[in-house]
């Protein structure tokens, strides 16, 4: 008389429920550090690299890696991360595409603020080979990437980083 009703009972248990419903997700951890304003989540290793197949020559032959080594040298200076701060130089997320000198909150200098044009890579890498030739006035105080595969590699990291979207950017 036992066994079978215990028998049932387990039957009844396995094909009942507990297969197929998730256990109810945990909240999420609360944390000291504020919430980014809007949350694209960032790309992982293997969406970075989809992304850079889809770039425009010459940045599609970017490496990633060296164009994370040399942000090194703007990161004092510059964010990149979707609604990071302005430091020395403005945020950069979502740059190309963008009309120069137009971050809202950052105090640019004249010449940018009149330059005029619109962000991409070409321009990008004109203005990082000598910044102070490219834009007589600005107060980016940079002494450029003299090397050609150094700005080539952190245009397509930047490109890869800060939400570049093919369409309709350039
Ligand atoms: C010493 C600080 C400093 C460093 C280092 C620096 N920048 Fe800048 N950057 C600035 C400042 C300041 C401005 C604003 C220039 C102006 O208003 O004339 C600027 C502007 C820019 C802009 C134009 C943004 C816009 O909204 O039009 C881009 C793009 C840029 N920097 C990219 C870079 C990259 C890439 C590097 C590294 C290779 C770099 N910068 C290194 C300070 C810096």
């Amino acid at each position: 008389m036992y066994r079978p009703a215990l028998f049932a009972f387990v039957t009844f248990a396995l094909t009942g429920c507990g297969q197929a419903e998730e256990p109810a997700q945990k909240a999420a951890p609360a944390s000291d550090a504020p919430a980014p304003a809007a949350a694209t989540p960032a790309p992982n290793a293997a969406e970075k690299t989809a992304i850079l197949a889809t770039l425009p020559a010459p940045w599609n032959a970017g490496d990633l890696d060296n164009g994370r080594r040399v942000f090194a040298r703007c990161r004092s200076c510059h964010t990149i991360t979707e609604g990071g701060p302005n430091m020395t130089g403005p945020n950069l997320y979502g740059i190309f595409g963008q009309q120069a000198g137009a971050r809202p909150g950052f105090n640019y200098s004249t010449a940018l603020k009149e330059a005029g044009f619109i962000w991409d890579g070409d321009q990008l890498g004109r203005w990082l080979e000598n910044p102070r030739t490219f834009l007589k006035g600005t107060k980016m105080s940079f002494a450029g990437i003299p090397d050609a595969t150094d700005r080539r590699d952190v245009i397509a990291f930047l490109k890869v980083e800060t939400g570049y979207a093919p369409s309709p950017q350039p």
